[in-house]
């Protein structure tokens, strides 16, 4: 811990002091479980997840706070969503307090590694795998959910600045009635490709259409996507293929108690995205993120002059002032742990 330096804290795996561990067969609950030091773990080569991708995973934070506390943020929907996951890849489904329990204990005993105040804040991992063997396809019969924590910086290696994404219709990222809706880990394998595609030509990121029609706007790389025009706050809705973000929620609500900003979920276009006043994206890895500009096969379409627009900034000053309690939790997400 000595050796990290808090003032450089990328998106990357730092390794703690311990992490959590627990399993569960097909048929039966998940109740056991407890820390053990960080580090790697076995595994059989016919396991399911490494055949097969039977698994999926959460993504959470801790923050310190100015009050000195370390806060978790809406557990309690990643709790949800957990289950939503595990249910359509046919994997045990865990109670929300085991989960939120399993958490805040990992937490707890990493609290050291919670980065300063304004230094970064202490990415949170559960994930749950099918780890016993399989050859044919089927779900396996053991299971294993673990927890990992790392301090994390922005997400985005230049911090702040808008980003530049590129819709490239030759890939999609779900399609519907797939596993799109699930934080299931394939859905970011089939990123992979056309994110290092992107990203070899200058870009940050992809922004992905619909799997059926290509023609509405779906995510933009592993998050959700928010355009603002005329006063209202409009995001694709949840066809099937989108993920249903904690921070979408959080921003559509902050939006609308806040900053008297109408929230709709809709299908959008592109010739829609691109005349609007401001677009951003958000997810917790990514938190409230401008967009800058959107290149497609025509061109590239520059967005609020490259600058962060003002609502932006001011869903983002509120969401992670209420994350850091500088803004009052009128909502009651705020999970104090110390
Ligand atoms: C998150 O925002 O927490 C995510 O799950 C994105 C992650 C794939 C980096």
């Amino acid at each position: 811990m000595d050796q990290i330096d808090w003032d450089n804290l990328g998106f990357n795996v730092v390794e703690t002091k311990s992490m959590f561990t627990a399993t569960c067969k097909q048929g039966e609950t998940w109740q056991k479980g407890g820390l053990v030091p960080y580090g790697k773990i076995e595994l059989s080569p016919a396991a399911g997840v490494l055949n097969y991708g039977q698994g999926c995973f959460e993504g959470t934070k801790a923050f310190r706070t100015v009050n000195n506390r370390v806060v978790l943020f809406r557990i309690d929907l990643n709790a949800k969503r957990m289950a939503i996951s595990t249910k359509r890849l046919c994997i045990p489904q865990m109670d929300t307090t085991f989960f939120i329990n399993a958490v805040k204990e990992t937490v707890l005993d990493n609290i050291d590694y919670v980065p300063p105040l304004n230094k970064g804040t202490l990415y949170v991992r559960p994930i749950v795998w099918g780890t016993s063997p399989a050859i044919g396809v089927k779900p396996v019969e053991e299971y294993t959910f673990m927890i990992f924590v790392s301090p994390v910086g922005p997400y985005f290696k230049d911090g702040v600045r808008p980003l530049n994404l590129k819709i490239n219709k030759d890939y999609h990222r779900a399609a519907p009635k797939g596993i799109g809706n699930a934080k299931a880990i394939g859905n970011y394998s089939a990123s992979l490709y056309p994110l290092t595609e992107a990203k070899s030509e200058g870009y940050d990121e992809v922004l992905y259409l619909d799997a059926k029609d290509d023609t509405f706007l779906e995510e933009v790389g592993s998050a959700n996507l928010f355009l603002i025009k005329d006063g209202k706050l409009i995001t694709p809705k949840l066809r099937g293929s989108i993920l249903d973000g904690v921070t979408r929620d959080s921003v559509m609500k902050i939006a609308k108690a806040k900053l008297e900003l109408d929230p709709i979920e809709a299908d959008i276009t592109l010739k829609e995205l691109y005349n609007s006043d401001e677009v951003f994206c958000t997810g917790t890895a990514v938190s409230v993120t401008p967009v800058g500009s959107i290149a497609d096969e025509d061109g590239v379409h520059s967005l609020s002059d490259g600058k962060i627009g003002l609502y932006t900034r001011k869903l983002k000053e509120i969401l992670v002032g209420i994350q850091r309690e500088e803004v009052k939790d009128d909502f009651g997400w705020l999970f104090p742990l110390k």
